[in-house]
């Protein structure tokens, strides 16, 4: 299994002309790209409910062939003597098409299994069924070879995140997240799912994963869940309330493009877990804080998360306060907070627009008439 950062220097790679990829492909082992980029094809595609039998396809990638078994999640070098499929595609293209922002253009060539065929045409004919699988099949792999572009209302219900359905923000996230879907982001979510059951959650890790298709996921638990690990996708155990530990993971993991707060929703924990990661957000990236329901209820330590975002609020007219106050990080470094039902978006950005003139009374005066 390709590492996550061997795969983040791949990612980085394919920033430059198909030239270029494939000059700098030259400091990487080419079996090694190969396994990462086929790796990634078949996560792609692991809807695949084609034939019973083991379906095969033969990449082909310059020098070097490989057998990809899709409904068992197999890579290996070697070949065919009658592939069902076989792709044929330079290295340094298909890996610009599978983890690039965009694609110069594709020259691969795809071939099915000459099948004998019918003599007659017959509409039950044995020969039909295994050529719909392999169509259905080169479909998938063929998309999955593509730079791909999944929406998070279908990757929530994929993956089973209540994401959408139990709650519905995948909408708000579509909208919030389209900016930075095709770049090279590091995301962080506090919260796994699953609980203290060691092989369950991950759904949101992995619809992230899917929608940043050039991104390293992260996910926080309070739980070990390093058998949900993968490429592009790693587990953290640790405490969201705990601050030496977040400052310590800020450190290494950041700076962060994105990060999603899915916890405990315990108050307290969400404002430790703001406090601490919010300085380790890239300008421009987003703090999300889901489940806000809970700053309205009781047992979860009520009012402290809204408390929080009405003084990020605040921060945000710092500029506006009667009684200059002295701006600290968030007043200076927050330039859009936006609300939406149990949800808040929080935009690492300058602030620093002067307030408004000094001349215009604050205490309400002279509102009414202009004396030129
Ligand atoms: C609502 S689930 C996350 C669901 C997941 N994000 C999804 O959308 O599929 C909340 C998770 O937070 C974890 N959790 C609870 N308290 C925590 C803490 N103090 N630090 C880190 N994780 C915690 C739980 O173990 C649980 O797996």
């Amino acid at each position: 299994m390709a590492s996550n950062e061997f795969v983040g220097r791949l990612i980085a790679a394919t920033d430059g002309t198909l030239d270029e990829i494939a000059a700098g492909l030259r400091e990487f082992d080419p079996a090694e790209v190969a396994v990462a980029v086929l790796g990634e094809v078949l996560a792609r595609a692991p809807q695949f409910d084609g034939p019973a039998e083991p379906f095969v396809v033969q990449f082909e990638l310059g020098a070097n062939s490989y057998l990809v078994t899709l409904n068992e999640g197999k890579i290996e070098p070697g070949r065919l003597d009658e592939p069902w499929l076989v792709i044929r595609q330079d290295l340094a293209e298909l890996v610009q098409a599978v983890f690039g922002p965009s694609c110069d253009h594709v020259t691969r060539d795809v071939f099915f299994k000459e099948e004998p065929g019918p003599t007659t045409w017959q509409q039950d004919d044995p020969w039909l069924g295994p050529r719909a699988e392999a169509t259905k099949a080169a479909h998938q792999v063929l998309k999955a070879c593509s730079v791909y572009h999944a929406d998070l209302d279908t990757l929530a219900v994929r993956f089973d995140t209540d994401k959408w359905g139990g709650h519905w923000y995948t909408p708000h996230y579509q909208r919030h997240f389209a900016a930075y879907q095709a770049k090279r982001v590091t995301v962080l979510e506090i919260g796994i799912g699953g609980y203290d059951l060691p092989d369950v959650g991950g759904g949101s890790l992995l619809m992230w994963k899917h929608f940043f298709r050039r991104g390293l996921v992260y996910g926080l638990d309070i739980y070990d869940k390093t058998g949900l690990d993968q490429p592009r996708l790693q587990t953290i155990k640790g405490d969201q309330n705990d601050p030496v530990f977040l400052e310590q993971l800020g450190q290494s993991i950041g700076p962060i493009d994105i990060v999603v707060d899915d916890g405990s929703h315990l108050t307290e924990h969400v404002v430790t877990s703001f406090n601490a990661l919010f300085p380790h957000v890239r300008p421009g990236g987003l703090y999300v804080i889901e489940d806000l329901q809970t700053s309205y209820w009781p047992g979860y330590g009520a009012g402290e998360s809204m408390g929080l975002l009405k003084t990020l609020l605040d921060g945000l007219h710092h500029q506006e306060q009667v009684h200059p106050v002295t701006p600290g990080h968030t007043d200076l470094n927050i330039d859009s907070i936006t609300f939406h039902h149990n949800i808040a978006f929080i935009h690492k950005g300058r602030n620093s627009e002067p307030g408004a003139p000094s001349w215009i009374s604050r205490t309400g005066e002279a509102v009414q008439s202009w004396t030129p």
